[in-house]
C-alpha cells in the first residue's frame, strides 16, 4: 500500500514533513507494509526529491516493512543507506512506455536490474519488481498478456519475491485483467503475484474482484487514491485504500485494517491538496 504513488504525481510538491505525517498516520492503520518513497532522479521526478529525508523523519513502528523504489544501482545504494527495508524495482511490459518512464528499452532494464537485485540480495533486502502497463500503453495501445507474463518469469528468475501487476492507465476490465492474469499465472504462482490498479475508469475495485477470485490476495492502493503516474499522461489515481478494505471486508477477508483510522488518514492525504 502507498503513499509513494500517491504523492509522486501531485503538480506541487508536497512538503517533506506533510509526506511524514501521512506515513505516520498510514503506520497506525494496521499496514504491514508501507511505500514510503522512491530513489529516482530529482531530474525526472522532483515530487521524490526528499526520498532520503522522508526515511529518515518517519517514526518507523514494529512490524511494517517501510518500502522504496530503486531504478538502479544508485537508488538501491541511497535506499540501502536510508534503511529501507524492502526495495522495488520496476519495468514495464511496453517498450514504449519503458522508455517514457526509466529511459531505457525492456531488455536494458532487465540488465540494470540484475545489480540491484545482486546487491539487495547480498544485504538480505527483499526486492518487489513492479510490471507497468499490463493492460494498455499510454503510448502504444493495447498490450498482450504474453508479454507480461514473459516479464514476470524473468523477474522470478531474477530473484524478485513479488510481481506487482500494474494497470498503469487503469484502461484495464475485468476480461482484460483476468485474461492478463491467467497468462501470467501459466509463469508464477498466484502467491508472488500483487495487484496494482489505477482507478480512471472507475473500474479498480471490479478488477480486483476478478483478481480475488483467480487467487490474488495483495493488492496496491494509495490513500485517499491520489496519485497516478508523471509518465502516464492522464492516469487517474491509484485506487482508494478505503474502497479496498470495504471491498475485501465485504468478500469476508480480514484485512487487520482500522477502517476509523484508516479513512482520517485518507481525508489527511486529500487535505494535502488544498493545503499546496
Ligand atoms: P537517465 O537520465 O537515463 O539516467 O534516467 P542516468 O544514469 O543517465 O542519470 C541521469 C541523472 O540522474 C544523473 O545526474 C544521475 O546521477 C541521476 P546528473 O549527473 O545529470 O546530475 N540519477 C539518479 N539520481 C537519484 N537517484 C537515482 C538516480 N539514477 C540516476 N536512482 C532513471 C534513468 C531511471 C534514473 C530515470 O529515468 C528515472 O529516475 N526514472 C524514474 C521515473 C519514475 O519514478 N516514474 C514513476 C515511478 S514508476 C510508476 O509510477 C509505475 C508504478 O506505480 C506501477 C504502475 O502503476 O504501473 C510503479
Ligand atoms: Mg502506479
Amino acid at each position: 500500500m502507498s503513499a509513494r504513488d500517491g504523492l509522486q504525481n501531485e503538480k506541487v510538491l508536497v512538503p517533506t514533513d506533510r509526506k511524514i505525517a501521512l506515513i505516520d498516520r498510514l503506520s497506525a492503520c494496521g499496514f504491514s507494509r508501507i511505500e514510503a518513497t522512491s530513489f529516482v532522479s530529482a531530474r525526472w521526478v522532483p515530487q521524490m526529491a526528499d526520498a532520503a529525508e522522508v526515511m529518515a523523519g518517519i517514526h518507523r513502528k514494529a512490524g511494517i516493512r517501510y518500502t522504496a523504489l530503486t531504478p538502479n544501482l544508485k537508488g538501491f545504494e541511497a535506499a540501502c543507506a536510508a534503511k529501507a527495508d524492502e526495495v522495488a524495482i520496476f519495468g514495464s511490459a511496453s517498450e514504449a512506455f519503458s522508455m517514457a518512464n526509466i529511459n531505457c528499452s525492456i531488455s536494458e532494464s532487465l540488465e540494470r536490474f540484475k545489480p540491484v537485485i545482486f546487491a539487495a540480495t547480498e544485504a538480505r533486502i527483499p526486492v518487489r519488481g513492479y510490471i507497468s502497463c499490463v493492460v494498455a500503453c499510454p503510448y502504444s495501445g493495447a498490450v498482450a498478456p504474453d508479454a507480461v507474463a514473459r516479464l514476470a518469469r524473468d523477474f522470478l528468475a531474477m530473484g524478485c519475491v513479488e510481481i506487482s501487476l500494474g494497470d498503469t492507465t487503469g484502461a484495464g476490465t475485468p476480461e482484460t485483467v483476468e485474461a492478463m492474469l491467467k497468462a501470467v499465472l501459466q509463469e508464477v504462482p498466484e502467491q508472488v503475484v500483487a495487484g496494482h490498479y489505477h482507478d480512471t475508469n472507475g473500474l479498480a475495485l471490479d478488477n480486483i474482484e476478478a483478481s480475488v477470485a483467480l487467487g490474488i490476495s495483495v493488492f496496491d492502493a494509495a490513500a485517499g487514491g491520489l496519485g497516478g503516474c508523471p509518465y502516464a499522461p492522464g492516469a487517474k489515481g491509484n485506487v482508494d485504500t478505503v474502497a479496498v478494505n470495504r471491498l475485501l471486508t465485504r468478500l469476508g477477508y480480514h484485512t487487520g485494517l482500522d477502517a476509523v483510522l484508516l479513512s482520517e488518514a485518507a481525508a489527511f492525504a486529500r487535505g494535502l491538496r488544498a493545503e499546496i
